[in-house]
Parts: structure tokens; sequence; C-alpha cells
């Protein structure tokens, strides 16, 4: 422990604190060289907590501890760059070709004239395949982050980037420039994209295509506390603005980072001169794989910071810079069969299984055929060969087929057929939804979704049964103990304790610990989480954590929920507004019918402004409470709205409640007496809310649909009072079933005697 001084003031500590804060974090983000142990770390955090609670009138919002994130926006600010944020020239290498560098070869003698030398010193440093952003720096104190935008304006998205570890939330130098504006790239490391894929495939949400899409639709989350729980990182590569000790080159500004403790690119190669500069970045064409993010490029910068002033730029980009983009490597291998894979949501995936391939520094011998559409769409058919390439280069996708080489045997590929119409699975029937491509099982119990729904259900962002994962999944499943995750809540602690892990020669029990666990984290823990996290362990396609976070926000139980009008309503406004969009009188086809019959026109005109009244006021009760929100982005009279639970999800949600697994689900957990509550509920309505029940005193009694605390919340946001007792001052009784007493009483006083129902009408009056 690091001691406090004591004749520091509370001021100093804290200063202290989250200078030691940062620079360990930089120790352990950047530097990948930590100091102290984690527990180490994290007392200094509480320490800096503390301090923070009792002196608000210290606080700031580049305090470490603000790196969690905080309360959602409604949407992006923008900001005006004060310099630019220009784009880059393109050279492209043409593989096969005799010099397959020959524009770099171009680029580099064109500038030499343009330069009036004949060689020029460049630097050439990886292209990291991220999303732009600049940091503004204030006097040391970061005072704004934003997304390039249209390079003119931008988002301000500081919340989000202080969320990120590798961005300093204040620079810890020397001497410090007064103005500091670094551009570089937010990026997802390769590795943790592929765990927080495989995370958003157990949840049900779509996975991302790349790295990068991943990292922009990280970003422009509105709640930055989501974005926290994100793997992302920032490398810094340019400068905007600047006002302090000139920067004569690239080493300078390569110093200025270092000391600033911003994280640089590496490597950064030196070239002086242009086989330098070809070999340079055939250097880092190989070793661009070993690197943590995607890069399809090198960049070549002029060293001398006085030269690129003098070649200037061009509106778009600058002449003192250049991006070599590698061709994405691409190999030709044999497709040896296709295998289907079913998915925890029942969806058939079809595999290609193909002849092993080195392919951009890794062994690849599967790769993914997405769905009937894509195979009937490329042709692909067992015995081609196949073009391999990773797309983003980090997931193998298969980009055509070479014809040539196609036996002549070879037969079109139908997933239906293959599999006979049923699940490969569990033999059920499979079905293609309405409007999807995508072909299901139709079992809910199907084992294949029975072993990842229960774990799924058990994983920790869901109920968090520790002791229960894949394997004990599978031998239940196995031991046909359960078929479906809530079976779960039927099992005794000597069931459990009895499963076979093992083999029938190598047997291994779950034994009684474990089963005491698992056994109390369902019957104890699991009745009082609170309802996203119930939402999530359903495991709804397309619901991850997030969305069951909103739901959960906008609901007040799953009752609710099993039957959301907000849902229902997101879908109306999805539907309505493909109507309008048709029924709009100055699209072409409405213009040309009123120009053939003149006549149409008032009845278009009163169609159009009908379904546009039906569109604004479905929208207006969730517009009120802060549910949805309207958008800039606004077609003629059209108004757009966003939500953060999208039409997609809400068809799902709704679907998944009126099928007769969620139909099961609901009456199984009335059965066990579980209702989850949710007490983040109303977190998004508005503030002209609070004070609704101002000078109102509560009195509750009797059995109520969620535990009394719950319900004491909700008075208490909305400004009223909870007594236990009752008394001739008491404003309303709030009873449930029984209530003997109180009742008795409130009737003898005629005070207002409401139920729930009653009361949920008042609080959303
Ligand atoms: S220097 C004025 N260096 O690629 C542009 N940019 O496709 C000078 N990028 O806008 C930028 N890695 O956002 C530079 N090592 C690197 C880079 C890099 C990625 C981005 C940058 C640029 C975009 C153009």
């Amino acid at each position: 422990m690091i001691p406090s001084l004591p004749q520091q003031t509370p001021q100093e500590r804290i200063a202290w604190l989250r200078s030691e804060l940062e620079r360990h974090n930089r120790l352990y983000y950047i530097q990948a060289d930590p100091e102290i142990s984690d527990s180490e770390y994290d007392a200094l955090f509480r320490e800096l907590e503390g301090l923070e609670h009792s002196h608000p009138e210290l606080d700031s919002p580049n305090s470490p501890t603000k790196r969690v994130g905080g309360a959602p926006q409604e949407e992006f600010a923008s900001i005006q760059h004060q310099t630019p944020m220009l784009s880059i020239d393109d050279i492209f290498e043409h593989s096969g070709s005799e010099e397959p560098d020959q524009e770099l070869i171009d680029y580099y003698e064109r500038t030499c004239q343009l330069a009036g030398e004949s060689r020029l010193d460049v630097t050439v440093e990886p292209k990291i395949d991220g999303v732009a952003i600049t940091l503004m720096y204030q006097n040391g104190q970061l005072a704004y982050a934003a997304t390039r935008g249209d390079g003119h304006v931008g988002d301000d998205i500081t919340a989000n980037a202080r969320t990120i570890r590798s961005i300093p939330l204040f620079l810890q130098s020397h001497f410090l420039p007064e103005v500091l504006e670094v551009r570089g790239e937010i990026f997802m490391p390769k590795e943790d994209f592929a765990r927080l894929n495989a995370e958003r495939d157990m949840n049900g949400e779509p996975a991302f295509a790349n790295p990068r899409n991943a990292a922009a639709g990280t970003l422009k989350l509105l709640d930055s506390r989501q974005v926290a729980k994100r793997p992302l990182a920032f490398i810094a590569h340019g400068i905007g603005s600047y006002h302090g000790p000139r920067l004569n080159n690239a080493d300078d500004f390569q110093r200025l980072l270092q000391e600033c403790g911003l994280p640089c690119n590496t490597p950064v190669l030196k070239a002086t001169s242009l086989d330098e500069v070809r070999q340079a970045v055939r250097q880092i064409d190989q070793l661009r794989h070993t690197l943590p993010f995607g890069t399809d490029g090198a960049v070549v910068k002029l060293y001398d910071f006085t030269l690129r002033e003098q070649l200037g730029a061009t509106a778009r980009a600058p002449r003192w810079a250049a991006a070599y983009k590698f061709p994405p490597e691409q190999k030709a291998t044999l497709l040896k069969a296709i295998s289907i894979q079913v998915g925890r949501t029942g969806v058939l995936t079809p595999v290609a299984e193909l002849s092993p391939i080195r392919l951009s520094g890794t062994t690849v011998s599967r790769a993914t055929l997405h769905n009937q559409d894509e195979i009937s769409r490329k042709d692909i058919r067992i015995g081609d060969t196949v073009i391999v390439e990773k797309a983003g280069e980090i997931i193998p996708a298969i980009i055509r087929i070479v014809p040539e080489k196609r036996p002549t045997d070879a037969q079109p590929y139908s997933i239906v057929k293959a599999v006979q119409g049923m699940c490969p699975a569990c033999g059920a029937p499979i079905s293609q939804q309405e409007g999807m491509v995508a072909w299901k099982c139709t079992n809910f119990t199907c084992p294949a979704q029975a072993v990842s729904r229960i774990t799924h259900f058990c994983s920790r962002a869901a109920l968090d049964i520790e002791s229960i994962g894949t394997s004990a999944a599978e031998a239940l499943v196995e031991a046909r103990l359960a078929h479906s995750p809530l079976d779960l809540f039927d099992l005794s602690i000597d069931q459990l304790a009895g499963l076979n892990l093992g083999t029938v020669d190598e047997p291994r029990r779950f034994g009684e610990k474990n089963a005491r666990k698992a056994w109390e984290a369902l019957h104890t823990a699991a009745p009082n989480l609170p309802l996203d996290r119930w939402v999530t362990a359903f495991g709804i396609p397309q619901v991850g954590e997030v969305i069951a976070h909103s739901l959960a926000a906008t609901h007040a139980s799953l009752v609710q929920l099993s039957d959301s009008p907000y849902l229902r309503d997101l879908i109306r406004l999805d539907n309505l507004l493909n109507q309008l969009q048709l029924a709009n009188p100055n699209t072409r086809a409405n213009k040309k019918l009123i120009r053939e019959a003149p006549d149409s026109e008032v009845n278009i005109q009163q169609n159009f402004v009908s379904l546009l009244n039906t569109y604004t006021s479905t929208a207006r009760p969730w517009l009120e409470r802060g549910y949805i929100r309207e958008l800039k982005n606004k077609v003629g009279k059209i108004p757009a709205y966003g939500s953060d639970i999208g039409v997609s999800a809400a068809r799902e949600i709704i679907n998944f409640f009126a099928s007769q697994a969620g139909r099961r689900v609901l009456q199984k957990l009335d059965q066990l007496d579980i209702t989850p509550p949710s007490p983040t509920y109303r977190a998004y309505a508005n503030e002209q809310n609070q004070g609704l029940l101002e000078g109102k005193s509560f009195v509750i009694t009797g059995t109520l649909s969620q535990p009394r605390s719950y319900f004491e919340k909700l008075i208490a946001e909305h400004g009223g009072k909870v007594s236990s007792a009752i008394s001739q001052a008491s404003s309303y009784l709030l009873a449930g079933k029984g209530g003997g007493s109180k009742r008795a009483k409130a009737v003898q006083w005629g005070i207002s005697i409401i139920s729930e129902e009653d009361f949920m009408k008042m609080i959303h009056s």
C-alpha cells in the first residue's frame, strides 16, 4: 500500500490518486508492463471513489472513476473540427504484374518532383483498420473526442472515448502543449473481436462482420456504460490543431506522443530512398498478421514537417501521405463437404469443410456459407475448388468458385434436401419463417438447442448459475433430466449431485457441493435477479444484454413485457412508416398517378395525412415517456423515430411470448412464483413525472405482483412518501390480496383504496 501523507489535503490526495491511477492504467493498457496488482489498483480506485463522494466539489469528468461510463445520451452533439479531418489517397498493388508496386514508385517519384528533391525521407507504418477519431487535449485535459463525420463536422463521442482505457484522460508530461489535437484510430483487437462475436452468438445477437464494424457499432452506442464493457483500443497516428513547441519531423511527433503517454503506432519504419520505401512496405506486409489490429495497408508519410506544409493538401487528402493497399490474401482450395450446424436458436447454418490452407497467418479448414441464398447465388457445389479470403483479414469467406475445376458430376446443393427436411440434431421438421432465408428447427426442446440454451441460461450475463457450464448441461440433456432451461428448477440436489459428467467407463460425479451451489443459485439468488437478467437468459434471438437492459427500463414486469403495448407500437410504427413512404404524394409513382388522373390527388393527399396522423399519434405517448426519440433525418413531412430496441428485436420478443415455448416459460415462472423485479423501470421516463405524487402519502398492504420495495421505489421516484402505519393523514392505501386491518381502517377513515393496476395507471397518466 502507498501510504497517505499526513500533510496532503483531500484536493492534493485526489489529484495524486487520479494521476497515479492513470499512470498504472497506461502501464497496464499501453505498455503492457504493470507495476501493481489488480487488488492494489482496486484499493487506490476505491479510495478515490470515496474521496470524490465526500468532496463532490472536486469532481472532474476526467477522473479515472468515470471510465465506467455514465447516463445514456439522447443523441450525439455535433463538433466542428478546428482542422479538417482529411482522407488519404490510396495506392494499389497489382499482383501478378511485373512491378506490383508500380503505383508506389510513381507516387514517390511524383512527390520528389513536387518537392524539388532527388530523394525524400519518409516513414512507413501500418494502416490501422479502425474508426478515425480526433482527441482534443486543452492544457493537458481531454476536452472532447469526435468522429470524422464528413471531415468538417463529426459526432461528439467524448463519453464513449473516456471509457477506452488506452485513451489518456489527461496528459502526463513535463511540458504540456496548450492545445494538442491527436488523430488516430479506434479499433477492436482481433482476439477480443473473436470473443465478443462468440458471446453475441450465445446471446442470439447478430455477429459483427469484422472488427472495424464492431468498433464502429460500439462507438455509435448512446449508452457509454455499454461501451465500457466492449474491448476497444486507441492508437494515435497524426496531429490536428497544435499550440506547442515546434515539431520538425516525424521523430519529434513520436517523442511528443510518448512523452504524453499516448499510444503510438508500431513499427514506424524510416526510409531514405525509393528502394528502402519498397522494402519497408514489404516488411509491413509480412508482419501485419502479427499485429493486434486489422491492417490492409501501409501508410507512407513524408518525414519532414516543413516539406509537408509546403506540399499541402487537396480538398480530400494531403499530398504528403499515401496509403499502400495490400490486396486481401486469397487462396484456392477444395470444398470437401458441407456440414450443417444447429445453433442455439435452432437456425441451420451450412458450413464449408475445406482442405486446410494457410491464409493471413492462420490455418483455415472451415468457412461459414451463411444460408441457402448464399450457396445458390454463388452456385457452390461439393467438390468445387473455391477461392477463400479472410473478410476484414479475420473471418474466412468463400468469394467464388473456380468453374474450370468443377467435377462433371457436381450437383447443386440444397440444405432442405441434404437434411431431408429434418433437423440433423433431433429429427424434427425444419421450417423457414416468412420473409427469412434461414431454415430453423421447430423443436424448442431440440437437444442441439437444449445444451446451448441451458448453458446460456446459466451464463454470467444471464442467471449466473456458476457450476452449470457446458459439460453439466450436456450431462443433464443426455440423462434426459432437462430438455429446456426451466426444467432445472424441478431437479433435486440428489439428482444434480449424481449427474455423470464423465463417461460410463470413467465416471465423474457432479457432486454434492456443486449440486448444492447450483440449487441455491437457482432457488434463492435467481428469483431476485432483475428482469433484464431473466430476459437475457431466455435467449430470444436478437435480444442480448443491451436490449434486455432497455426492455427492463421500459417494462415493469415480465407479464407486461410479454404483451407489451410499447413493442407492438414499435412494430406498428415501422409498418406505418413503410406505408407512409408509399403513400407520399411526392413519390414518382404518385406524381405520375396524379398527372394521369388529377381527380385522385385529393384522395392521395387525404390518405397520406390520415396515415401521418396515425403515425405521429402512435409515437406520441412513447415520445413523451422518453422511450423513443425523434431523429433529425426527417423525409419531407414524415418524422423518423429512434429507439434503443430495434423493430426486428421487437418482433422476436412478441413472437417469443406468443409461441408455445414462450407461453410455457410464463406459465412455469408463474408456477414457481418467480416475478423478476425491474428496478431500472422508468429510468428513461421524463422528468415531469417526478413530482406526480408530490405531497401524497402511501401505505402498502397485502400481496402484490412485485416485492414491496419495488413499489416503494416507484412512489419515491415520483415524489411521494411511504409510511408503514396507516393514519388519517394517509392519502392512499395501495392494497394487494389480503391486508385485513389496514384495509378496515382505510374504509373507516375514507382513505382511497387503490389496486396495483390503479396505481400503475396513476403514475402513467
Ligand atoms: S495518417 C490526413 N496513419 O486511414 C490523413 N492514417 O483511409 C493522414 N489511418 O483518414 C492520416 N491508419 O483515419 C494515418 N497509420 C495511419 C493510419 C491512418 C489508419 C486512417 C486515417 C485516414 C484513413 C484513410
